[in-house]
C-alpha cells in the first residue's frame, strides 16, 4: 500500500521532461536540453540494458542523475549508479532521488577512472568527454578542459570496456565511439543512429 501511494507521488515528474527537470534550480533546467538524457532516451536504454533483474548499471559521468533516476523508474528491476566528477551535481542528483523516493539508485562523486568496471553488469554513457573538445555549452568553468583529457578519459574507457565480459551491455547516446573497443557489436538503436546499444561478444 505504502509503494503505490508512493509510486503515484512521483508519477508526475515523468511525464514529461519539463515536469523533471522542475527537480532542479533553474541553472541546472537551462542545461537540460544539452547536457542530461531525454526521459524518452533513457526509457529506450533502460529497456536495453535492464532486460535482466537484478542487474547493476553504472552511468559514466551521471551529471544531476537523470539518467539514472528516471531508468530507476521506468525499469526497477536493476540497480543504477552514477558517477560523477562535479561534487555539486551529486548532490542535486541525491536530492531528487529523495525527493522521488526513488532506492535503487546510488551516487558516486569522483572520477570514473577510479571505479573498478567489474563491480557493475552494464553501461550507459553520453558522450560524458565532449566537453573537452568544444569552447561553447560547457556546464561550468569549475574543472580543466583540453584535448588531451578527452584523449585520456577514451583510451581508458576503451581498456575498461576491452575488460568486460561477454554478455555486458553498453548503451551509447551522441556518442563519437573513441571509446567502443571492436569487441562490443552494434545489436541495436534509434534516432538514425544517435542512441545505440552494444553487446560484448
Ligand atoms: C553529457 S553529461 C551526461 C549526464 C548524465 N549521464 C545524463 O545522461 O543525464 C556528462 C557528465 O559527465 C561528467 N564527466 C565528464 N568526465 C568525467 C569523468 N572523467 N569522471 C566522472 N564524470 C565525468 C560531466 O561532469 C557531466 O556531468
Amino acid at each position: 500500500m505504502f509503494y503505490t501511494l508512493s509510486k503515484q507521488s512521483s508519477d508526475k515528474w515523468f511525464t514529461s521532461d519539463a515536469w523533471f527537470n522542475k527537480l532542479y534550480p533553474s541553472h541546472i533546467q537551462t542545461l537540460a536540453h544539452r547536457h542530461w538524457t531525454p526521459l524518452n532516451i533513457a526509457k529506450m536504454a533502460a529497456g536495453f540494458l535492464a532486460a535482466d533483474d537484478n542487474v547493476s548499471i553504472l552511468d559514466i559521468g551521471s551529471g544531476v542523475g537523470k539518467f539514472c533516476l528516471s531508468a530507476a523508474y521506468f525499469k526497477p528491476g536493476a540497480v543504477y549508479y552514477g558517477v560523477e566528477q562535479r561534487k555539486n551535481l551529486v548532490q542535486y542528483a541525491n536530492n531528487a532521488a529523495s525527493q522521488l523516493g526513488l532506492e535503487n539508485v546510488n551516487f558516486i562523486h569522483g572520477n570514473f577512472t577510479q571505479l573498478s568496471f567489474k563491480n557493475f553488469d552494464h553501461f550507459y554513457f553520453y558522450n560524458s568527454f565532449y566537453e573537452n573538445l568544444v569552447d561553447t555549452d560547457k556546464i561550468d568553468d569549475s574543472i580543466d578542459y583540453s584535448g588531451e583529457l578527452y584523449h585520456y578519459y577514451a583510451r581508458f574507457l576503451y581498456r575498461q570496456l576491452s575488460n568486460t565480459v561477454s554478455g555486458t551491455r553498453l548503451c551509447t547516446f551522441h556518442s563519437m565511439e573513441d571509446e567502443i573497443p571492436r569487441s562490443f557489436c552494434e545489436v541495436g538503436g534509434a534516432l538514425n543512429g544517435l542512441l545505440k546499444f552494444w553487446m560484448k561478444l
